[in-house]
């Protein structure tokens, strides 16, 4: 296949992705995942938004100077700040991109922008110059494009591109398009545009009506060449396109579509199962690719099929995407060199002996309670010894949680609090509602709990439950996650998880507001 038919893969978990409720990263958890990312063949990885806050700057600089395989791309709204705090970010890049946007829609640049057209324009080539001036590799996107008019776009993107912008980028930011509609307005803006061939033309779409993955390849085939997605479907609102659903149609399809990715697709599971480990946001059992039960077949006649001939229920194999990867890795016996050797492997090194020292010792604990550890355990773990060491307000010390058939569970639980150690019981509906009230009796948060969820690390009744908990105060939304081998520890290690982060009180600048 020749390059033309090669659609570049644009992964935005880290800055779109991040925009999801309460999936805020530390720098640490974005490079695990970056590094995932650049081991499954990511063409460019956007990072984070320069400007939105010095945790975001400096995520994306240690990236920058860590991935030499991917491209390094920060966002930036079209003013001269955000241009610059996004080049300075990206000095230490081997390969390193600006996307600098502006709004196209006359609802957005009416309401929102209060400019007229002309002035849109006007900045829009301003920005990509300026950008261009730091770095050669610029991206150009019309925010809103999908409701914005066709005239227009052809302007506007006819001058960034004679401004230096190599990619033009058309956002379904609301999730509006329909495929059809969208393919034709692709292939129209690449008919009409005079220099259209000087730019690759990408998409990013947007999961309103769930039709994001079914726009995006709508695009490629009227003629896009890179696509913008997230894993697990991360994103805004209802999320951006899922990269695994579409990489995986691009690959499953060829015979139809006659186009290829670079992603090495048996990393999919992998880097599902880290970012949804670190964001806290479960996958869904029958999500397509990396659920559960994507692979699993159920009724007799499904399974007598696959027995008989494999491809007569499964378009795919598990292994194409990575699930064979679950396999036991370590058991009780296995040292430090091993333990460190195999995180290296899934992408996680350790910052200092200290670090190591305590997650090994977290291994060998949960070794001696559970027989087989696999990858996701391994992941997990480093995870939650990551969350509890990144906080200092409020520690786990202690919890005892009494349950018996017939009588009122009680919790006790000890809280260390800026050092200082607190007691307290409470009742409960049940044992984890007990756990988390006992907790609450000492921090009266004033937070609202708006979701609770328990997921099986593995399978096996001696699996490892990773809890999610998330949790609202004054508007901001947190999402705090534990895991353990007993789900009502890694219920109040995911409370107080969550309680750190609200405490943390970060504030970021939102890139579309
Ligand atoms: O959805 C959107 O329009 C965006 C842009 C900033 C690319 O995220
Ligand atoms: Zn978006």
């Amino acid at each position: 296949m020749s390059t033309k038919d090669q659609v570049i893969i644009f992964d935005t978990t880290l800055r779109d992705g991040e925009q999801s409720p309460g999936a805020s990263m530390t720098r640490d958890e974005k490079l695990r995942i970056a590094k995932q990312l650049e081991k499954m063949r990511v063409d460019v990885i956007e990072a984070g938004f320069a400007i939105a806050s010095p945790g975001d700057f400096e995520s994306i600089k240690a990236i920058a100077n860590t991935v030499t395989e991917s491209t390094i791309c920060s966002l930036s709204r079209a003013l001269d700040a955000d241009i610059d705090r996004a080049g300075e970010a990206l000095v230490g890049a081997a390969s390193g991109r600006i996307h600098t946007f502006i709004a196209t829609s006359p609802i957005h640049m009416k309401y929102k922008l209060q400019m007229t057209p002309e002035q849109v324009i006007e900045h829009a080539v301003h920005a990509v110059k300026r950008a261009h001036n730091l770095i050669s590799d610029v991206e150009f996107s019309l925010e809103d494009a999908s409701r914005s008019e066709l005239d227009f776009m052809c302007r506007i993107i006819e001058k960034v591109i004679d401004a230096g912008a190599r990619t033009i980028n058309i956002p379904d930011t609301v999730g509006y398009a329909i495929p059809e509609e969208f393919g034709y307005t692709i292939g129209q803006l690449l008919q009409r545009i005079p220099n259209a061939d000087k730019a690759i033309f990408s998409v990013h779409c947007h999961n309103d009506l769930g039709l994001a993955v079914a726009n995006s390849l709508a695009a490629v085939t009227a003629g896009a060449r890179q696509v913008e997605c997230t894993i697990n479907g991360l994103g805004e609102r209802a999320g951006n396109a899922s990269l695994e659903e579409f990489v995986m149609a691009i690959r499953t399809r060829k015979d139809l579509l006659g186009l290829q990715t670079n992603i090495d697709t048996t990393q999919i599971v992998p880097a599902s199962r880290l970012v949804s480990s670190i964001t806290g946001f479960p996958v869904q059992p029958n999500k397509a690719i990396v659920g559960a039960n994507a692979f699993a077949h159920e009724s007799g006649i499904h399974q007598d099929g696959v027995l008989k001939h494999r491809e007569t229920y499964e378009i795919m194999t598990a292994q194409d995407v990575g699930w064979q990867t679950n396999r036991m890795v370590m058991g009780k016996h296995s040292g430090r060199n091993a333990f460190r050797s195999r995180l290296d492997e899934l992408g996680t090194t350790f910052s200092s002996d200290a670090e190591l020292n305590h997650a090994f010792a977290r291994f060998k604990d949960l070794a001696d309670k559970k027989h087989e550890i696999f990858d996701e355990d391994l992941i997990a773990l480093v995870s939650d010894v990551r969350a509890a060491d990144a906080y200092e307000k409020y520690k786990l010390s202690s919890l005892n949680v009494t349950s018996q058939t017939g009588e009122v569970p009680v919790a006790q639980v000890s809280l260390v609090v800026d050092g200082a150690e607190f007691k307290a019981e409470s009742e409960g509906g049940g044992p984890v509602d007990a756990a988390l009230k006992a907790i609450e009796e000492i921090v009266r948060s004033d937070s609202t709990l708006e979701l609770y969820s328990v997921n099986a690390i593995t399978s096996g009744t001696d699996s490892q439950g990773e809890v999610t908990v998330r949790l609202e105060k004054e508007g901001r939304i947190v999402n705090g996650m534990g895991s353990d081998i007993d789900i009502i520890i890694a219920s109040a290690k995911a409370y107080v998880h969550a309680l750190n982060l609200l405490d943390a009180n970060i504030q970021k600048a939102h890139p579309q507001v």
